[in-house]
């Protein structure tokens, strides 16, 4: 395989996003990279990098691009393009590119062909069936509502992509029957959702690892937490994410070593075995429950908001890391971090996750606190000015010693930014600060 070069690198970032902004800021840090493009990028990368108007599902455009350029190496930020195989044309044509082939990305683009193979490694996650016709789906739902006294009876899974929004938690039998139609039945999430996945509902607290690894070795990344509903004590819809922060104190040593044994590296290994060798950022969501940590999904990729607080906290150089991983001798490379704490809060457009307006002007980009990083995610240029294009727009990154001063920090510089109809939520970071003062968990 082709090496990567010691210096003077040309790098392209594959998105557009917060999580982009991210890693585009990480990457610029490292005395290897001499220049940075990505596509398509957004107004805040604009600032650290050449965006070029391709977008990240156009991998015959990227590659294009790549070969035109000199390009050294690629990394893809979101999910389509790696499902859709573009680490295979990118290798076959001779470019290094940082991700997992499109076998082994199944793992977030097929979510039976994740269950599967939790099923067959005994990698603990929920009872589940994969239904294709309605009647089998209802009878699964009724023998799961009967195996539970109160609260929610399973989960809906479109079995395809559906960015983010092809799983439904349902409340009630019926509301989870409804789901199963419109999905078998009535084509919503298309394609994604011809197949499903009914699943036993977890409770628990969540957590999100990310974790490097070439295939065969792996080192997992600090621990995460996200925040998928919208509204202040995770009420309301889930949206792509309101916030996040690191390390989350639910994640203790024991636990870590227990996820490690029977999740993490189960996982890595089974992929190997079934031919679909892992090479890129790997991401499990689990659920912490009465009966220890469970599966919820995978994603084949970095996590948005995770990557803001966690890059924000990586302290070796994100280039050295890659080409290690590239080059399969991860067992060897070290990865450090920093102490201190992390949290992002995202800034939304009035009516996220639900229709909203672009073209808002934002203010305050230019009085950015200590400690804080802003990193933009529907952000654009107009006139030279920033504004608003689309949902999700800011996601203000804080680091400080503790979580409480992060937290406390990062709503300084929410407090000072912002644009029209900007809402946010106020309580992120809420369980780690009632884990750490030895509260009764929230609910
Ligand atoms: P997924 O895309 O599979 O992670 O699902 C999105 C969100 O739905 C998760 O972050 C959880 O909050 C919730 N969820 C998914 N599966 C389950 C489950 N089996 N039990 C409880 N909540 C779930
Ligand atoms: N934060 C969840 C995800 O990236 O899918």
């Amino acid at each position: 395989m082709k090496q990567l070069k010691q210096d003077g690198l040309k790098v392209l970032v594959v998105g557009g996003g917060g999580r982009e902004h991210a890693l585009v800021w990480k990457l610029r840090q490292s005395p290897r990279v001499a220049e940075i493009f990505c596509a398509p990028g957004n107004a805040g990368i604009a600032g650290l990098a050449t965006c070029i108007d391709i977008k990240a599902e156009d991998i015959t455009g990227l590659l294009t691009f790549a070969w035109q350029q000199g390009i050294d190496l690629t990394v893809v930020g979101p999910e389509a393009p790696l499902t859709a195989g573009i680490v295979d044309t990118f290798t076959a044509h001779g470019l290094l590119i940082f991700g997992p082939s499109r076998a082994a990305a199944q793992i977030e683009g097929s979510k039976t062909f994740a269950k599967t193979l939790m099923a067959k490694y005994n990698i603990p996650t929920s009872a589940y069936g994969v239904f294709t016709g309605t009647g089998p789906a209802y009878a699964f739902i009724d023998e799961l509502a009967a195996s539970r006294q109160s609260g929610p009876p399973c989960v809906v899974k479109a079995d395809g992509l559906a960015a983010g929004k092809g799983v439904i938690v349902a409340a009630d039998v019926a509301e989870a029957k409804v789901a199963v139609r419109a999905m078998l039945e009535e084509g919503a999430f298309g394609e994604a959702g011809r197949q499903v996945v009914v699943e036993e509902f977890l409770a628990g607290e969540e957590v999100s690892i990310l974790l490097f690894t070439d295939g065969e070795h792996m080192i997992p990344m600090v621990s995460s937490q996200d925040h998928k509903r919208v509204f202040d004590g995770d009420r309301g819809p889930n949206t792509g994410g309101m916030g996040a922060y690191s390390p989350a104190p639910v994640y203790t040593p024991a636990l870590a070593r227990e996820v490690e044994e029977t999740i993490l590296w189960p996982t890595v290994k089974a992929l190997r075995a079934e031919g679909c060798v892992y090479s890129g950022v790997l991401y499990a969501g689990l659920m912490i429950t009465a009966t220890g940590p469970k599966v919820l999904e995978y994603n084949a990729r970095f996590g948005d908001p995770e990557t803001q607080p966690v890059l924000l906290r990586l302290e070796t150089d994100l280039v050295d890391i890659i080409q290690a991983v590239l080059e399969r001798r991860l067992a060897a490379q070290p990865v450090e971090w920093s102490t201190d704490a992390a949290v992002c809060v995202v800034q939304a457009a009035a009516g996220y996750p639900g229709s909203y307006e672009k073209g808002q002007v934002i203010y305050g980009l230019d009085q950015v606190l200590p400690g804080v990083e802003i990193f933009q995610a529907g952000t654009a240029l107009r006139d030279d000015r920033v504004v608003t294009n689309g949902g999700r727009v800011l996601g203000i990154t804080a680091q400080a010693p503790g979580i409480k001063a992060a937290i406390e920090l990062a709503y300084r510089q929410v407090a000072q930014t912002g644009f029209n109809g900007m809402h946010c939520r106020k309580d992120i970071g809420r369980r780690a600060l009632a884990r750490l003062a030895g509260e009764p968990k929230p609910e």
